[in-house]
Parts: structure tokens; C-alpha cells; sequence
């Protein structure tokens, strides 16, 4: 038995958010140490949606390179480590697309109408007439994950589904074909599973929101958009007493000034700290924190032979593995073998 696998992705559609870093990124590279990685960057799935504006998307293509090369430089940046997992994109291992198209022919209509996220995406993007790879995006993340069998698939919380209706897919794939091909896939979360977006507390941070801090953004950029963070409407002077549960401001100390961040809630209450200063504080701490990255990523960003390097390392290691699995879904689907006849 070889060591659990671990596998994610994230799509190509804008820069890496905190939503992703916290969410997600943050997770893998804790997992990189004990188990066989897979991270991919998904450009089909970036397709599923129409794009526009800065968003790349069907009908947006122009960026998607760029947002590509972007991602890998920031994950790399965030401590991915190329030598310990294998980082790669999506669409180099065209495995993951037949096993899509065989896993399309097993995959229930009703599971596919059925998922809030697919409701989530037509509105959010208000998209007029989805198209039938946005329905059947659930079915191409299950062939990410399955194609290299995922043991453990590290997401923000707004994933969950998916990785449920993959473990579905797979246990219905062992079932239907009396081969055990398929592990049962779980979910790991991180501690903060979902990462406010700065227009309050019950929205999730998002690139199609745009309430969001890249990582790639500036110290001074930083700092206007948490000047910009929605705070507790009825805190209006200084001294009036908060509500830190149903701050923003707030969640974000709770991650970037955890120490801290009882002393914030006891001043905030007592109306013994303001708005403007209690975001000065945040500000410093974030940019602290987010400074190693930021200039890695700026060290990285002048070496792009390197990124396409560790890509394309990547990418040869994962079709190896997705080779050998669509041997054993190909025999056990019972389909002829070339040479055969
Ligand atoms: P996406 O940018 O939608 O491809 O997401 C990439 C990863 O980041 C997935 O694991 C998401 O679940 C995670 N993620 C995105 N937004 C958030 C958020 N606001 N909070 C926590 N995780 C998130
Ligand atoms: N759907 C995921 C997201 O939007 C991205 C993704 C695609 C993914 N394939 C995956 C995540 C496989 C984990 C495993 O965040």
C-alpha cells in the first residue's frame, strides 16, 4: 500500500484570494509533507462560465494564460513545494477528460439539477443560459479527483457538495462495474472553512463578488480595502459600543491578529476602540503576514522558465497515475481493447 492521496484544484478565473489561501491553500501545503499530492489548475473548468470584464471565462479567453501562470506563481509562492507534490494544469492530462465522458454516462440528471452550487454559479454570474458543461461541472471535479483515486480532497466549505456527489460517482462506479476501482473520497476543511468577503460577515469571499484581497494586491491596496470593510451599522461615533460577531473587521483579527484578538472584542464592546484605528491594526497585521508571499511571488514572477518547468514535471507524474486508472475503468466498463479484433 502506497501513502494516501491528496488532491485539489483551483480555477484559473482571477488571482488567488484569501478565501483560497485560508480556505484551501493553506491545507495543502500542511498536506504536502504525508501524502501524494495533486494539485492542478483547472482552465476546463474555467470555461464553464462566460467570464467578462477581468474574469476569464468561454467568452473571455484572452487572459487565461496569464491567470495560469499567475495561480502557479502563487501557490508556489504560498510554500507549495514542487519537490514534494506535483503541481500541474488541468488540461495536460487528457485522461481526466475521458474519464469525464465515461463518468457522464453514470452520472444521474437529477444529482447535477440538484446542486446548489450550480444554482449558486447562475445567479452569481447571472448567467442567462447555462450552458451543459456548466451542468456537468460537478462530473468533470469528480474526474479530477478520481483519475488520480483522491483519498482526501482539501476545499473551502462551498465545495463540500462536490466532493460528496465524487464519492457518490465513485462508490456508484465500483457498484455498477463490481471492481473496486474508486477509494471512498472525503473532504478536509481548515479552520476557516469559509472566508468572509469585506461586504459583511454572511458573504463568502469571491472572485465573481469582487469583496475580495488577492494576494497579489499591494501593502497600500490592502489597506484601502479593509478601510472599505462593511462594519457594524450602529457603531457610528467612536465611542458607541460594537458588535464584533457581525464584524468583518472582526472575523479578520480573529485570523490575522489571533493573539489579539480578545482585547479587540473587549474594547470593541466597551466602545473603547474605534473603526478606524481597529482597521489600521488589521491592515498592519495582514500585510505582515502576507509579506513573505508577496515577495517570493515577486522573486517568481521574474522566473517564468521555472513555472512552465515544474508544470510540465508535474504534469508527466499525474497522467502516469490517470494513464494506469483509465486502464482499469476502460476494463472494467468492459470496453474493446485496441488490438483485440
Ligand atoms: P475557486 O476560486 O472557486 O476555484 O476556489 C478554490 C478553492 O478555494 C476551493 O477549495 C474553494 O472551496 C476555496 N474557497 C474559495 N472561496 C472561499 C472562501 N470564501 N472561503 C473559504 N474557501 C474558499
Ligand atoms: N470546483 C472547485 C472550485 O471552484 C475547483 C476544482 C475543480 C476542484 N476540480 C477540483 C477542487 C477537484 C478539488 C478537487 O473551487
Amino acid at each position: 500500500m502506497g501513502r494516501k492521496r491528496v488532491t485539489s484544484g483551483m480555477r484559473p478565473t482571477g488571482g488567488m484570494h484569501l478565501g483560497n489561501l485560508l480556505g484551501a491553500l493553506e491545507n495543502w501545503v500542511r498536506l504536502q509533507d504525508d501524502y501524494d499530492c495533486f494539485f492542478f489548475i483547472v482552465d476546463w473548468h474555467a470555461l464553464t462560465t462566460p467570464g467578462g470584464g477581468t474574469a476569464v471565462g468561454y467568452e473571455n479567453v484572452g487572459d487565461l494564460r496569464n491567470r495560469v501562470r499567475e495561480i502557479a506563481v502563487d501557490w508556489i509562492a504560498a510554500g507549495l513545494d514542487p519537490g514534494k507534490c506535483s503541481i500541474f494544469i488541468q488540461s495536460h492530462v487528457p485522461e481526466v477528460a475521458e474519464l469525464h465522458l465515461l463518468f457522464s454516462m453514470i452520472t444521474p440528471l437529477g444529482w447535477l439539477e440538484r446542486n446548489p452550487a450550480y444554482r449558486d454559479m447562475v445567479q452569481s454570474y447571472r448567467i442567462e443560459s447555462p450552458s451543459y458543461g456548466l451542468l456537468g461541472y460537478p462530473t468533470l471535479q469528480a474526474a479530477d479527483i478520481l483519475a488520480y483515486k483522491g483519498d482526501y480532497v482539501p476545499v473551502g466549505k462551498d465545495q463540500e457538495a462536490h466532493v460528496n456527489m465524487t464519492r457518490d460517482l465513485g462508490q456508484r462506479f465500483n457498484s455498477l462495474y463490481g471492481k473496486k476501482v474508486f477509494p471512498i473520497t472525503e473532504t478536509l476543511l481548515t479552520p476557516v472553512p469559509r472566508v468572509p468577503g469585506l461586504d459583511g460577515v454572511d458573504r463568502k469571499m469571491s472572485k465573481s463578488s469582487g469583496n475580495y484581497i488577492a494576494v497579489s494586491d499591494s501593502s497600500e491596496e490592502t489597506v484601502a480595502k479593509i478601510r472599505s470593510m462593511y462594519t457594524d451599522p450602529v457603531k457610528i461615533r467612536k465611542d458607541d459600543p460594537g458588535h464584533p460577531d457581525g464584524c468583518v473587521v472582526f472575523a479578520f483579527h480573529n485570523i490575522y491578529n489571533k493573539p489579539e484578538a480578545s482585547i479587540v472584542r473587549g474594547e470593541c464592546e466597551n466602545g473603547g476602540r474605534g473603526c478606524v484605528a481597529c482597521k489600521a491594526q488589521l491592515a498592519a497585521a495582514m500585510n505582515g503576514a502576507l509579506m513573505p508571499i508577496r515577495e517570493k511571488r515577486r522573486e517568481l514572477e521574474g522566473n517564468p522558465a521555472v513555472i512552465g518547468e515544474i508544470l510540465s514535471a508535474g504534469a508527466l507524474k499525474a497522467e502516469k497515475i490517470a494513464a494506469e486508472t483509465l486502464r482499469e475503468v476502460r476494463d472494467a466498463m468492459n470496453l474493446p481493447r485496441r488490438g483485440d479484433f
